[in-house]
Order: C-alpha cells, then structure tokens, then sequence
C-alpha cells in the first residue's frame, strides 16, 4: 500500500561552513492515504527530508520505505522508475521547464511512462480541466502567475498518478486564498486517489486541514509539533 515509512535516517552535508546535518536520525509513518505536514523554519531539514522519501538524496543512514519500495536501496534505474512512476514531486517555485508550454511540461511525465499520443493529448486537456486552467496549454510559464504555477506543477506531479504526492512549500509564493485552494486540491485527489501526501510548510491552513503534523528543529524531530 501506499505507506511512507522513514527509520532513523540521517543526512549530512559538506559544505564552506563545514559538516552541517540536515537531518538527525528522524523516523516518522503515514499511513496509505493520509496527509502530513513537515514544519520547522528555514534550515531545519525539511526539504533533505521530501527528498530522502522521493529518492531525491541518499540518506547516510537509516532507511526509507515508500509505497512498498526501499527507497534507500535502489539503484539509478530502479530509483528513476520508481519517481517517474510513482512519486510526484511540487517544487516550491514550480520548477517547470521555462522554454516548454504548458501543454509540454505535463506531455512530459506522461510520455516517459508510455502515454503518447492521443492518449497523452486527452490527459493533458483533463488535467488542466482538473486544476481550473483549461486555457493555459499554449502558454509559455512566464506569462502565468504564481498561482497559475504552483497549479501547472501541481498538475505535472499527479499527471502520471502517483502513489506518493510530496510537495515543497507548495504556497510559500502565493496569496492566502490562492494558497488554500490549491492544498484544497492536493487534499482532494490525494484522498481521491487513495495517495499519501506529505507538505512541508508554514502555513497555519494547511496544517488545519492535514491528518498529522512533525516539526524539525535543527535536523532533529521535536515533539510534538
Ligand atoms: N546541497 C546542500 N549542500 C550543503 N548544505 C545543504 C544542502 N542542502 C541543504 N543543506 C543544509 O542542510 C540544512 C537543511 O536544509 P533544508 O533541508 O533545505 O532545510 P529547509 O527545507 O527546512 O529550509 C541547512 O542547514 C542547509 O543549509
Ligand atoms: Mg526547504
């Protein structure tokens, strides 16, 4: 099942300023269809930790078991299948590929699992239906807004049906009403889709409408949140 399962893993980096460790021994569960919220300021490991669970970063130890997969285990093949198959990733600025359209960039994670075509085409049409942008496929990013975007890349992260939705400060950007709309739509098809999500974030709505929150502090998990 769709279950994220993070035991004590640990990541550190080597950076100008020395070792610095992003993340200390931290384990934490969610079960198959439920929402977590990762808080904690800036620095305190969030993002290392989206990424040890997508297979992002490698941790240095411990161990990370995502929809039936030891993440921690694989290999570059088997760990690209696995994202392009079963994680959708929201970067916390979008991250599309500025000199594609929009059409392109959701065209892109379907046709690397296969769907081409007028299958593809079909898709792409119902995910813009889906995301309130049915307008925007010739568009080129730049000439969208910020809320525009984060729906675009929302849309980008579930176009190939993800088991595992993580999305990075997904409204840090936007405006609260934009905000709150767009987690309204992640917690909508996660549900729908019986998907595990995992939101790091600093916004107090998002937190009220999520199953469980952890915060970090330093790498470390503080209790409670
Ligand atoms: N690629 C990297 N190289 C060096 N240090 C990094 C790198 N990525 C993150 N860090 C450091 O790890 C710590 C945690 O960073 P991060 O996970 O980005 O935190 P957050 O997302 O909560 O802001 C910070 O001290 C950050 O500077
Ligand atoms: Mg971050």
């Amino acid at each position: 099942m769709n279950t994220i399962d993070v035991q004590g893993v640990s990541k550190s980096y080597r950076s100008g300023r020395g070792r610095v460790a992003a993340l200390s021994d931290v384990s934490l569960r969610v079960a198959a269809g439920g929402a977590l919220a990762v808080l904690g300021r800036s620095g305190s490991g969030k993002t290392t930790l989206l990424h040890c669970i997508g297979g992002l970063e490698r941790p240095d130890a411990g161990r990370v078991f995502c929809a039936g997969t030891a993440v921690h285990t694989l290999g570059p093949g088997a760990l690209a299948r696995f994202q392009r198959r079963r994680v959708g990733f929201v970067f916390q600025s979008g991250n599309l590929l500025s000199f594609l359209t929009v059409r392109e960039n959701l065209a892109l994670p379907l046709e690397l699992n296969g769907i081409l075509g007028r299958e593809r085409d079909r898709r792409v049409a119902a995910l813009l239906e889906a995301v309130g942008l049915p307008g925007v496929g010739a568009a080129l990013p730049r000439e969208l807004s910020g809320g525009e975007i984060q729906r675009v890349a929302f849309a980008r992260a579930i176009a190939h049906g993800p088991a595992i939705l993580l999305a990075d400060e997904p409204t840090a950007s936007l405006d609260s009403e934009t905000g709150e709309r767009l987690i309204g739509s992640m917690l909508e098809w996660a549900t729908g889709h019986a998907a595990t999500l995992v939101v790091a974030t600093h916004d107090p709505d998002v937190v009220a409408r999520v199953t469980a929150a952890i915060r970090l502090k330093d790498g470390r998990l503080e209790e409670p949140a």
